[in-house]
């Protein structure tokens, strides 16, 4: 019996730990974690056969035999095995829970030369700000190998700031500052993710942490701060709108063909005129358009939820929003702008 139980153990955990259970390392935090989980895994296979092992064993050797009748002999605890069973189990939880402890204490030490980096969560979507750059964004872009420290606020209800390939997750609670840091040590593009059922869009709330070369981000500082992606000297509304469109994250929730986005969870910005058309008559394409984008609630249009955030008036400069307003009523294909 000890021998099968040793072997499956073994077995068990050799195919725990060939699956590839975890997403990219992409941070130094990542494979500290990731040795905690094969910690726990190489623990938890055992004391599974065990229990399992006992639980068929006893359910073969004590079943009723034919002609058995009524109860079987009642047993009035044995002080030895409770002992035992509540001694092992106590010393393994607490070992782990130490071990968790002193890893949590190491990869979330204070760092010198961090970035500051203010997230909020709001139904539904996340912001970020830079305090020092003086730089807001809702994309999160991190240069390589830099410490962040992360400030987490909720404007609304609880969200869970989570990115996978940095393996740190931490609630975003309103009234209170929750924090956490990261160290991205791998250049790419990783989801952003909400883990708190936070409302009917908390599948929406997804963006981007694109981590990048240091000179890099400082470029992209530089660009932020000097008015995002209202049309610079010769470039078309069409193609600062589409950046802005694409920069905003408007593509994950609407359908426009110039754009490439295919979202349904908002109305169908190819046929925004239509949809504008339905407004009280008086107001104008432009304002109706502009009133959807920056107070989304005033006219929300049938058949579809108040999902979108209402915080595009703070994310987008005055500039950056009109370009947008020209380039979504160019861009319709039912009818021009009017
Ligand atoms: Cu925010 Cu789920």
């Amino acid at each position: 019996m000890l021998l099968i139980g040793v072997i499956a153990s073994a077995i068990g955990i050799l195919i725990c730990l060939q699956i590839d259970w975890f997403p990219t390392q992409g941070s130094m935090q990542s494979d500290k974690i990731d040795t905690l989980y094969d910690v726990l895994l190489i623990v938890s296979v055992p004391i599974f056969v065990l229990v399992m092992t006992i639980a068929i064993y006893s359910v073969f050797a004590f079943r009723a035999k034919p002609g058995d009748k009524g109860d079987g002999a009642h047993i009035h605890g044995n002080t030895k095995l409770e002992i035992v069973w509540v001694t092992i189990p106590f010393l393994i939880v607490s070992a782990l829970a130490v071990y968790g402890w002193i890893v949590l204490d190491d990869i979330e030490a204070k760092q010198a030369n961090e970035l500051e980096v203010r997230v909020t969560g709001e139904q539904f979507t996340w912001s970020f700000e830079y305090p020092e750059e003086k730089v807001q964004s809702n994309e999160l872009v991190l240069p390589v190998d830099r410490p962040v420290h992360f400030e987490i606020h909720a404007k609304d209800v609880l969200h869970s700031f989570w990115v996978p390939a940095f393996r740190m997750k931490q609630d975003a609670v309103p009234g209170i500052t929750t924090q956490t840091r990261v160290t991205p040590t791998e250049e790419g593009s990783y989801p952003v993710v909400c883990a708190e059922l936070c409302g009917i869009g908390h599948a929406t709330m997804r963006q981007e942490a694109r981590v990048i070369p240091a000179a890099e981000f400082d470029d992209w500082v530089k660009d932020q701060s000097e008015g995002g992606a209202a049309p610079e000297e010769g470039e078309s509304v069409t193609a600062a709108g589409r950046e802005i469109f694409a920069s905003a994250g408007c593509d994950a929730c609407h359908t426009l063909a110039d754009a490439d986005a295919t979202g349904t969870v908002g109305p169908n910005l190819d046929e925004l005129p239509g949809v504008a058309g339905k407004r009280e008559k008086g107001t104008s394409a432009e304002d109706y358009v502009h009133q959807s984008i920056v107070d989304p609630r005033a006219f929300v249009v049938k058949g579809f939820g108040t999902t979108m955030p209402t915080n595009f008036g703070d994310q987008l400069t005055p500039e950056e929003i009109d370009t947008l307003v020209q380039y979504l009523l160019g861009e319709s294909k039912t009818e021009k702008g009017k």
